[in-house]
C-alpha cells in the first residue's frame, strides 16, 4: 500500500469508462518529454485522465514555454514544472516566485546549489503563494540525476556511493526547510531513518524490466517496489509516452501500484 502524501495537488476525477483506482490519490506522474505543444496536448488529452499530474521539462518548456504550462493547467491537471533551477538564491527565488505564479503544483531545484538556495527557493514558493492567495507549490529538491553512476557520479564529486551522496543531499534539503526530495528508488529505504515523514519523495528511475542497454537511467527499480520502499510519487516517461497505447500503458502500471 502507498504511503499517502502531505501534499496540496489536487485529485483527478477518472473517465466514466474506467473507474477511479482504489487509493486516495494517484501516486502517477507523466513526464511529457516531447518535442512541442501539439504532441504535449495530445498526450495530456489521452493520458492526464489517468495520472496524478504532468511533468513538463526542460525540452518542452524550452520549445512552447509558460503559455503551454497555463493550457495543461486549464485541463485540470496537475503540473509538476521540472526546470531544476541552479544559481545563486537570488535568481532561484525569483524563478520559483514566476513558476509559483504560473499556478504549478511541484518544481525542482538542485540541492547541490546549497542550504542557502534552498531556502530562498522554499520562502519564494510560500510568499508567492500567500500573496496570491493559493496554496504554494511543493519545491522538490533534485539529490542525484537517476542516470548517474557510481563512475559518472566519482567524475564529479569526492563521493563516488550514490546513496551515501543522497543521504547527504537530503540531510541538507531536509535542514533546508525543502518539503520534497526527488532520488532514485533505490534510495527510498535509506532515507526513511532519518528524513520526516512528510518529506514527499518522488522518483523518476521507474522502469518494469531491469536496466536495459542504452537506457540512461541506471538507478532503476519497478513501479509497486518503489512505492512499497516509500515513493510518494512515481515518475513515468518513455515506458508511457514512448509505447504503441499509452493509455494502458499508464493503466498498466497503476494496475502494477496497486498489486
Ligand atoms: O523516460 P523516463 O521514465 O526515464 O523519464 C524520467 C523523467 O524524470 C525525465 O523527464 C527526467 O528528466 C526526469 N528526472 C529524472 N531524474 C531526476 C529528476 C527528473 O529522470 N533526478
Amino acid at each position: 500500500m502507498c504511503p499517502s502524501p502531505n501534499s496540496a495537488l489536487p485529485s483527478r476525477r477518472d473517465t466514466a469508462q474506467n473507474p477511479p483506482m482504489p487509493r486516495a490519490y494517484n501516486p502517477l506522474i507523466l513526464a511529457l518529454d516531447v518535442p512541442d505543444a501539439t504532441a504535449a496536448l495530445q498526450l495530456a488529452a489521452a493520458v492526464g485522465p489517468h495520472v496524478g499530474a504532468l511533468k513538463i521539462g526542460m525540452e518542452l518548456f524550452t520549445a512552447a514555454g509558460p503559455d503551454l504550462v497555463r493550457r495543461i493547467r486549464d485541463t485540470g491537471a496537475s503540473v509538476f514544472l521540472d526546470l531544476k533551477y541552479h544559481d545563486i538564491p537570488n535568481t532561484v527565488a525569483k524563478a520559483v516566485a514566476a513558476a509559483t505564479r504560473l499556478d504549478v503544483q511541484m518544481l525542482t531545484i538542485h540541492t547541490g546549489g546549497g542550504a542557502e538556495m534552498m531556502q530562498a527557493a522554499e520562502s519564494s514558493a510560500q510568499e508567492t503563494a500567500r500573496s496570491l492567495g493559493r496554496t504554494p507549490p511543493l519545491v522538490l529538491g533534485v539529490t542525484v540525476l537517476t542516470s548517474m553512476d557510481s563512475a559518472q557520479l566519482s567524475a564529479v564529486t569526492l563521493e563516488p556511493d550514490p546513496a551515501r551522496q543522497v543521504e547527504r543531499l537530503a540531510r541538507l534539503a531536509s535542514t533546508a526547510g525543502l518539503r520534497g526530495l526527488v532520488c532514485s528508488p533505490l534510495e527510498l529505504r535509506m532515507l526513511q531513518a532519518f528524513l520526516p515523514a512528510t518529506v514527499q519523495r518522488v522518483t523518476p528511475g521507474i522502469r518494469l524490466t531491469p536496466p536495459q542497454p542504452g537506457d540512461d537511467q541506471k538507478r532503476t527499480l519497478g513501479p509497486a517496489e518503489a512505492l512499497a520502499n516509500g515513493a510518494h510519487w512515481l515518475v513515468v516517461g518513455r515506458p508511457i509516452y514512448a509505447a504503441p497505447d499509452p493509455v494502458a500503458a499508464a493503466r498498466a502500471i497503476l494496475a502494477l501500484c496497486e498489486s
